[in-house]
Protein backbone atom coordinates (compact mmCIF):
# COMPACT_ATOMS: atom_id res chain seq x y z
CA UNK A 1 0.00 0.00 0.00
CA UNK A 2 1.22 3.42 -0.84
CA UNK A 3 -0.51 5.08 2.37
CA UNK A 4 -3.59 5.38 3.54
CA UNK A 5 -6.76 7.53 2.56
CA UNK A 6 -7.90 9.35 5.65
CA UNK A 7 -10.89 11.24 6.49
CA UNK A 8 -11.28 14.15 9.31
CA UNK A 9 -14.65 14.68 10.41
CA UNK A 10 -15.10 18.14 11.89
CA UNK A 11 -11.88 19.55 10.10
CA UNK A 12 -12.86 22.88 10.63
CA UNK A 13 -13.01 22.46 14.63
CA UNK A 14 -10.25 23.56 17.69
CA UNK A 15 -9.42 19.61 17.65
CA UNK A 16 -10.04 19.18 13.57
CA UNK A 17 -7.57 22.08 12.72
CA UNK A 18 -4.94 19.83 15.22
CA UNK A 19 -5.75 16.63 13.62
CA UNK A 20 -4.59 18.08 10.27
CA UNK A 21 -1.37 19.04 11.75
CA UNK A 22 -0.93 16.59 13.92
CA UNK A 23 -1.62 14.40 10.53
CA UNK A 24 1.63 16.50 8.74
CA UNK A 25 3.49 15.91 11.32
CA UNK A 26 3.33 12.38 11.40
CA UNK A 27 5.04 9.62 9.32
CA UNK A 28 1.44 7.80 8.79
CA UNK A 29 1.76 6.97 5.25
CA UNK A 30 -0.96 8.94 3.66
CA UNK A 31 -2.23 8.71 0.21
CA UNK A 32 -5.00 11.45 0.38
CA UNK A 33 -7.02 13.34 3.36
CA UNK A 34 -10.56 14.25 3.03
CA UNK A 35 -11.98 17.03 5.40
CA UNK A 36 -15.58 16.77 6.33
CA UNK A 37 -17.67 19.12 8.40
CA UNK A 38 -21.49 20.34 8.09
CA UNK A 39 -22.97 22.11 5.29
CA UNK A 40 -22.38 25.95 6.91
CA UNK A 41 -18.39 24.78 5.97
CA UNK A 42 -18.68 22.70 2.66
CA UNK A 43 -16.48 24.68 -0.07
CA UNK A 44 -14.41 25.86 2.63
CA UNK A 45 -10.23 26.07 1.41
CA UNK A 46 -7.77 24.81 4.12
CA UNK A 47 -4.83 23.19 3.73
CA UNK A 48 -2.63 19.84 4.19
CA UNK A 49 1.00 20.26 3.74
CA UNK A 50 0.61 23.43 1.54
CA UNK A 51 -1.98 21.89 -0.94
CA UNK A 52 -5.41 23.57 -1.11
CA UNK A 53 -8.43 20.61 0.45
CA UNK A 54 -11.53 21.94 0.30
CA UNK A 55 -13.95 20.77 2.71
CA UNK A 56 -16.84 18.81 2.05
CA UNK A 57 -20.27 18.23 3.39
CA UNK A 58 -20.84 15.08 5.93
CA UNK A 59 -22.72 11.99 3.90
CA UNK A 60 -22.67 8.81 4.40
CA UNK A 61 -20.83 7.82 1.12
CA UNK A 62 -17.79 10.14 2.29
CA UNK A 63 -16.15 7.09 3.73
CA UNK A 64 -16.20 5.39 0.51
CA UNK A 65 -12.62 4.32 -0.40
CA UNK A 66 -11.26 5.81 2.86
CA UNK A 67 -8.76 3.60 5.22
CA UNK A 68 -8.60 6.03 8.50
CA UNK A 69 -11.47 8.24 9.81
CA UNK A 70 -11.19 10.37 12.64
CA UNK A 71 -13.72 11.68 14.40
CA UNK A 72 -14.18 14.76 16.06
CA UNK A 73 -17.71 16.90 15.19
CA UNK A 74 -19.77 16.01 18.45
CA UNK A 75 -21.40 13.18 20.01
CA UNK A 76 -24.51 13.01 17.58
CA UNK A 77 -22.54 13.06 14.80
CA UNK A 78 -20.70 10.19 15.62
CA UNK A 79 -23.01 8.04 16.38
CA UNK A 80 -24.96 8.66 12.76
CA UNK A 81 -21.36 9.06 11.25
CA UNK A 82 -19.31 6.56 12.45
CA UNK A 83 -21.01 2.71 12.01
CA UNK A 84 -21.13 4.39 7.97
CA UNK A 85 -17.70 4.66 7.94
CA UNK A 86 -16.81 1.08 9.55
CA UNK A 87 -19.44 -0.43 7.54
CA UNK A 88 -17.32 1.12 4.15
CA UNK A 89 -14.37 -0.37 5.15
CA UNK A 90 -12.87 2.49 7.15
CA UNK A 91 -11.07 2.46 11.08
CA UNK A 92 -12.31 5.06 13.08
CA UNK A 93 -10.74 6.81 15.81
CA UNK A 94 -13.24 8.76 17.82
CA UNK A 95 -12.87 11.86 19.40
CA UNK A 96 -16.60 12.44 21.25
CA UNK A 97 -17.87 10.36 23.98
CA UNK A 98 -20.04 8.80 21.83
CA UNK A 99 -19.15 5.02 22.22
CA UNK A 100 -16.12 5.20 25.31
CA UNK A 101 -18.48 3.48 27.43
CA UNK A 102 -19.49 0.87 25.07
CA UNK A 103 -18.28 -2.69 25.49
CA UNK A 104 -15.94 -4.15 22.68
CA UNK A 105 -14.78 -0.40 22.16
CA UNK A 106 -11.45 0.03 23.23
CA UNK A 107 -10.76 3.21 25.09
CA UNK A 108 -7.01 3.84 24.33
CA UNK A 109 -4.22 6.12 25.48
CA UNK A 110 -1.20 4.97 23.92
CA UNK A 111 1.13 5.21 26.84
CA UNK A 112 -1.50 3.42 28.74
CA UNK A 113 -3.17 0.32 27.29
CA UNK A 114 -2.00 -0.04 23.89
CA UNK A 115 -2.19 -3.59 24.04
CA UNK A 116 -6.51 -2.54 23.90
CA UNK A 117 -6.01 -1.86 20.15
CA UNK A 118 -5.95 -5.81 19.66
CA UNK A 119 -9.47 -6.12 20.11
CA UNK A 120 -10.82 -3.41 18.00
CA UNK A 121 -14.08 -4.27 15.75
CA UNK A 122 -13.13 -1.44 13.45
CA UNK A 123 -14.03 1.52 16.26
CA UNK A 124 -11.82 3.01 18.91
CA UNK A 125 -12.27 5.50 21.23
CA UNK A 126 -10.47 8.61 22.41
CA UNK A 127 -11.05 9.55 25.90
CA UNK A 128 -11.73 12.04 27.34
CA UNK A 129 -9.07 15.44 27.76
CA UNK A 130 -8.44 15.57 31.48
CA UNK A 131 -8.94 11.89 31.98
CA UNK A 132 -6.11 11.53 29.12
CA UNK A 133 -3.50 13.70 31.13
CA UNK A 134 -3.91 12.29 34.33
CA UNK A 135 -3.29 8.44 33.53
CA UNK A 136 -0.25 9.53 31.16
CA UNK A 137 1.08 10.37 34.36
CA UNK A 138 0.04 8.24 37.21
CA UNK A 139 0.55 4.61 34.77
CA UNK A 140 4.25 4.85 35.52
CA UNK A 141 3.55 5.25 39.04
CA UNK A 142 0.60 2.24 39.20
CA UNK A 143 3.01 -0.18 37.43
CA UNK A 144 5.56 -0.15 40.00
CA UNK A 145 3.44 0.59 42.84
CA UNK A 146 0.16 0.05 42.74
CA UNK A 147 -2.86 2.61 42.64
CA UNK A 148 -5.19 2.58 45.14
CA UNK A 149 -7.25 5.65 45.29
CA UNK A 150 -7.20 9.26 42.80
CA UNK A 151 -8.50 12.59 43.90
CA UNK A 152 -8.12 15.40 41.18
CA UNK A 153 -9.26 19.04 40.67
CA UNK A 154 -8.86 19.85 37.23
CA UNK A 155 -8.60 23.41 35.73
CA UNK A 156 -9.87 23.39 32.44
CA UNK A 157 -9.25 26.06 29.06
CA UNK A 158 -12.21 26.69 27.17
CA UNK A 159 -10.96 25.43 23.98
CA UNK A 160 -12.29 22.25 25.44
CA UNK A 161 -15.46 23.47 24.48
CA UNK A 162 -15.12 24.12 20.86
CA UNK A 163 -14.00 27.46 19.21
CA UNK A 164 -17.16 29.17 20.12
CA UNK A 165 -15.72 28.64 23.22
CA UNK A 166 -12.11 30.66 22.78
CA UNK A 167 -14.03 33.13 20.86
CA UNK A 168 -16.19 34.10 23.64
CA UNK A 169 -13.09 34.05 26.60
CA UNK A 170 -11.54 36.57 24.15
CA UNK A 171 -14.48 38.87 23.42
CA UNK A 172 -16.01 38.90 26.69
CA UNK A 173 -12.31 39.61 28.45
CA UNK A 174 -11.83 42.37 25.91
CA UNK A 175 -15.31 43.91 26.43
CA UNK A 176 -14.99 44.06 30.55
CA UNK A 177 -11.61 45.57 30.44
CA UNK A 178 -13.34 48.05 28.05
CA UNK A 179 -16.42 48.53 30.60
CA UNK A 180 -19.13 47.26 28.66
CA UNK A 181 -21.53 44.72 28.62
CA UNK A 182 -21.55 41.54 27.43
CA UNK A 183 -23.93 38.81 27.28
CA UNK A 184 -22.57 34.85 27.54
CA UNK A 185 -24.09 32.32 25.24
CA UNK A 186 -21.63 29.57 24.90
CA UNK A 187 -20.32 28.68 28.69
CA UNK A 188 -20.15 26.59 30.76
CA UNK A 189 -22.59 24.37 28.45
CA UNK A 190 -23.28 25.75 25.43
CA UNK A 191 -27.10 23.63 25.43
CA UNK A 192 -27.54 24.28 28.75
CA UNK A 193 -30.44 26.42 30.62
CA UNK A 194 -28.06 29.31 31.89
CA UNK A 195 -25.01 31.11 30.97
CA UNK A 196 -22.28 32.44 33.25
CA UNK A 197 -18.99 34.72 32.62
CA UNK A 198 -15.96 33.02 32.23
CA UNK A 199 -13.55 36.15 32.03
CA UNK A 200 -12.11 36.81 35.70
CA UNK A 201 -14.46 33.86 36.85
CA UNK A 202 -13.67 30.35 36.94
CA UNK A 203 -16.88 28.06 36.89
CA UNK A 204 -17.24 24.82 38.97
CA UNK A 205 -19.03 23.76 35.98
CA UNK A 206 -18.11 21.06 32.69
CA UNK A 207 -20.59 19.53 30.61
CA UNK A 208 -24.21 19.13 32.35
CA UNK A 209 -25.26 17.85 36.49
CA UNK A 210 -26.33 14.70 36.88
CA UNK A 211 -29.07 13.55 39.08
CA UNK A 212 -26.34 12.79 41.74
CA UNK A 213 -24.88 16.61 41.70
CA UNK A 214 -21.60 15.47 39.80
CA UNK A 215 -21.03 16.98 36.56
CA UNK A 216 -21.06 14.45 33.18
CA UNK A 217 -17.33 15.74 33.08
CA UNK A 218 -16.33 14.16 36.54
CA UNK A 219 -18.13 11.17 35.92
CA UNK A 220 -16.08 10.90 32.57
CA UNK A 221 -13.15 11.16 34.58
CA UNK A 222 -13.81 8.84 37.19
CA UNK A 223 -15.41 5.72 34.92
CA UNK A 224 -13.24 6.33 31.78
CA UNK A 225 -10.18 6.07 33.98
CA UNK A 226 -11.27 2.91 35.72
CA UNK A 227 -11.84 1.32 32.23
CA UNK A 228 -8.67 2.44 30.51
CA UNK A 229 -6.76 1.11 33.67
CA UNK A 230 -8.62 -2.06 33.65
CA UNK A 231 -9.21 -1.62 37.13
CA UNK A 232 -12.82 -1.50 38.23
CA UNK A 233 -11.90 -1.21 42.15
CA UNK A 234 -9.75 1.83 41.40
CA UNK A 235 -11.25 4.91 43.84
CA UNK A 236 -11.58 7.88 41.65
CA UNK A 237 -13.20 10.81 42.12
CA UNK A 238 -13.19 14.36 40.27
CA UNK A 239 -14.11 18.01 40.52
CA UNK A 240 -13.63 19.77 37.22
CA UNK A 241 -13.93 23.65 37.03
CA UNK A 242 -13.81 25.51 33.54
CA UNK A 243 -10.98 28.27 34.03
CA UNK A 244 -10.47 31.37 32.06
CA UNK A 245 -7.00 29.77 29.73
CA UNK A 246 -7.34 29.31 26.13
CA UNK A 247 -5.64 26.27 25.65
CA UNK A 248 -3.76 23.57 28.31
CA UNK A 249 -5.40 21.99 31.31
CA UNK A 250 -4.02 21.85 34.79
CA UNK A 251 -4.79 19.13 37.26
CA UNK A 252 -3.97 18.85 40.76
CA UNK A 253 -3.83 14.73 41.67
CA UNK A 254 -4.10 13.26 45.20
CA UNK A 255 -3.21 9.88 44.94
CA UNK A 256 -2.73 6.78 47.67
CA UNK A 257 -0.43 3.88 46.13
CA UNK A 258 -1.34 0.25 47.17
CA UNK A 259 2.59 -0.48 47.59
CA UNK A 260 4.85 0.44 50.72
CA UNK A 261 8.51 2.44 49.58
CA UNK A 262 7.74 5.17 47.43
CA UNK A 263 8.97 8.47 48.51
CA UNK A 264 9.07 11.91 46.32
CA UNK A 265 12.67 10.67 45.13
CA UNK A 266 11.73 7.30 43.69
CA UNK A 267 8.68 9.34 41.78
CA UNK A 268 10.28 11.87 40.06
CA UNK A 269 13.09 9.21 38.62
CA UNK A 270 10.11 7.19 37.76
CA UNK A 271 8.44 10.04 36.19
CA UNK A 272 11.86 11.80 34.50
CA UNK A 273 12.00 8.50 31.70
CA UNK A 274 8.21 7.69 31.55
CA UNK A 275 6.38 7.60 27.50
CA UNK A 276 4.69 10.79 27.06
CA UNK A 277 5.96 12.57 30.59
CA UNK A 278 8.27 15.75 31.02
CA UNK A 279 9.05 16.15 34.34
CA UNK A 280 9.68 19.77 35.72
CA UNK A 281 9.61 19.76 39.22
CA UNK A 282 12.25 21.83 41.10
CA UNK A 283 10.47 24.15 43.44
CA UNK A 284 13.54 25.67 45.10
CA UNK A 285 14.16 27.27 40.94
CA UNK A 286 10.70 27.90 40.79
CA UNK A 287 9.89 25.27 38.18
CA UNK A 288 6.67 23.44 37.70
CA UNK A 289 4.33 22.72 34.86
CA UNK A 290 2.62 25.88 33.14
CA UNK A 291 -0.50 26.11 30.84
CA UNK A 292 1.33 28.48 28.62
CA UNK A 293 4.07 26.17 28.22
CA UNK A 294 2.44 23.25 27.58
CA UNK A 295 0.31 24.82 24.80
CA UNK A 296 1.39 23.77 21.10
CA UNK A 297 3.22 20.46 22.63
CA UNK A 298 2.10 16.86 22.91
CA UNK A 299 3.45 15.82 26.60
CA UNK A 300 2.42 16.09 29.81
CA UNK A 301 3.98 18.01 31.99
CA UNK A 302 4.63 16.59 36.01
CA UNK A 303 5.50 18.45 38.79
CA UNK A 304 5.20 19.74 42.63
CA UNK A 305 5.40 15.96 43.29
CA UNK A 306 4.57 16.13 47.45
CA UNK A 307 3.98 13.24 50.32
CA UNK A 308 0.82 13.96 51.79
CA UNK A 309 2.07 14.01 55.33
CA UNK A 310 -0.95 12.97 56.83
CA UNK A 311 -1.58 9.94 55.01
CA UNK A 312 1.06 6.72 54.31
CA UNK A 313 1.85 6.34 50.45
CA UNK A 314 0.20 8.60 49.52
CA UNK A 315 1.13 11.77 47.39
CA UNK A 316 0.35 14.88 45.18
CA UNK A 317 0.90 16.07 41.90
CA UNK A 318 0.19 18.97 39.63
CA UNK A 319 -0.11 17.52 35.60
CA UNK A 320 -0.49 19.97 32.29
CA UNK A 321 -1.39 19.38 29.29
CA UNK A 322 -1.92 20.73 25.56
CA UNK A 323 -6.06 19.67 25.41
CA UNK A 324 -6.62 20.23 22.14
CA UNK A 325 -3.05 17.83 21.12
CA UNK A 326 -2.37 15.35 23.68
CA UNK A 327 -6.35 15.43 25.12
CA UNK A 328 -7.47 15.03 21.38
CA UNK A 329 -5.87 15.16 17.93
CA UNK A 330 -2.25 13.99 19.03
CA UNK A 331 -3.77 10.76 21.25
CA UNK A 332 -6.10 10.09 17.73
CA UNK A 333 -3.42 10.50 15.40
CA UNK A 334 -0.49 8.19 17.73
CA UNK A 335 -3.18 5.37 18.18
CA UNK A 336 -3.60 5.61 13.96
CA UNK A 337 0.39 5.38 14.42
CA UNK A 338 0.31 2.62 16.77
CA UNK A 339 -2.66 0.51 14.44
CA UNK A 340 -0.34 0.96 11.44
CA UNK A 341 2.69 0.09 13.14
CA UNK A 342 0.97 -3.37 15.12
CA UNK A 343 -0.53 -4.05 11.06
CA UNK A 344 -4.17 -3.34 12.53
CA UNK A 345 -5.44 -0.51 10.43
CA UNK A 346 -8.48 -2.60 8.87
CA UNK A 347 -11.39 -3.31 10.09
CA UNK A 348 -11.70 -7.20 10.99
CA UNK A 349 -14.11 -9.91 9.24
N1 LIG B 1 -11.89 20.64 22.43
C1 LIG B 1 -11.39 19.63 23.13
O1 LIG B 1 -10.48 19.78 23.98
C2 LIG B 1 -11.90 18.25 22.89
C3 LIG B 1 -11.17 17.20 23.44
C4 LIG B 1 -11.62 15.91 23.21
C5 LIG B 1 -12.76 15.71 22.49
N2 LIG B 1 -13.47 16.74 21.97
C6 LIG B 1 -14.68 16.45 21.21
O2 LIG B 1 -14.47 16.71 19.84
C7 LIG B 1 -15.67 17.20 19.24
C8 LIG B 1 -15.41 18.51 18.54
O3 LIG B 1 -14.87 19.43 19.47
P1 LIG B 1 -14.26 20.83 19.04
O4 LIG B 1 -13.74 21.40 20.29
O5 LIG B 1 -13.35 20.69 17.88
O6 LIG B 1 -15.58 21.64 18.58
P2 LIG B 1 -15.76 22.86 17.54
O7 LIG B 1 -14.56 23.74 17.54
O8 LIG B 1 -17.07 23.42 17.86
O9 LIG B 1 -15.84 22.14 16.09
C9 LIG B 1 -16.90 21.29 15.74
C10 LIG B 1 -16.62 20.67 14.38
O10 LIG B 1 -17.68 19.74 14.08
C11 LIG B 1 -18.28 20.08 12.84
N3 LIG B 1 -19.71 19.78 12.85
C12 LIG B 1 -20.64 20.25 13.69
N4 LIG B 1 -21.86 19.75 13.36
C13 LIG B 1 -21.66 18.94 12.30
C14 LIG B 1 -22.53 18.14 11.51
N5 LIG B 1 -23.84 18.05 11.76
N6 LIG B 1 -22.00 17.42 10.48
C15 LIG B 1 -20.67 17.50 10.23
N7 LIG B 1 -19.80 18.25 10.94
C16 LIG B 1 -20.29 18.95 11.97
C17 LIG B 1 -18.03 21.58 12.70
O11 LIG B 1 -18.15 21.94 11.34
P3 LIG B 1 -18.70 23.37 10.84
O12 LIG B 1 -17.47 24.21 10.61
O13 LIG B 1 -19.39 23.04 9.57
O14 LIG B 1 -19.60 23.90 11.89
C18 LIG B 1 -16.60 21.67 13.24
O15 LIG B 1 -15.70 21.22 12.25
C19 LIG B 1 -16.69 17.28 20.39
O16 LIG B 1 -17.47 16.11 20.38
C20 LIG B 1 -15.85 17.33 21.61
O17 LIG B 1 -16.50 16.80 22.73
C21 LIG B 1 -13.05 18.02 22.14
Amino acid sequence: MDGYNVAVVGATGAVGTRMIQMLEESKLPIASVKYLASKRSAGKVLKFKGADVVVEELVPDSFNNINLALFSAGGGVSKKFAPEAVKRGAVVVDNTSAFRMEEGVPLVVPEVNEDALYKHKGLIANPNCSTIQMVVALEPLREVYGLKKVIVTTMQAVSGAGNRAIQELHDETQAILNGEEYEPQVLPVSGDKKHYQIAFNPLAQIDVFEDDGYSHEEWKMIHETKKIMADQDLQVTATCVRVPVAVAHSEAVWFELEKDGADVAKLQSILKTAPGVVLQDDPKNQIYPQAVNAEGKKDTFVGRIRADKEQANSFHLYCVSDNLLKGAAWNSVQIAERLHALNLMRVPD
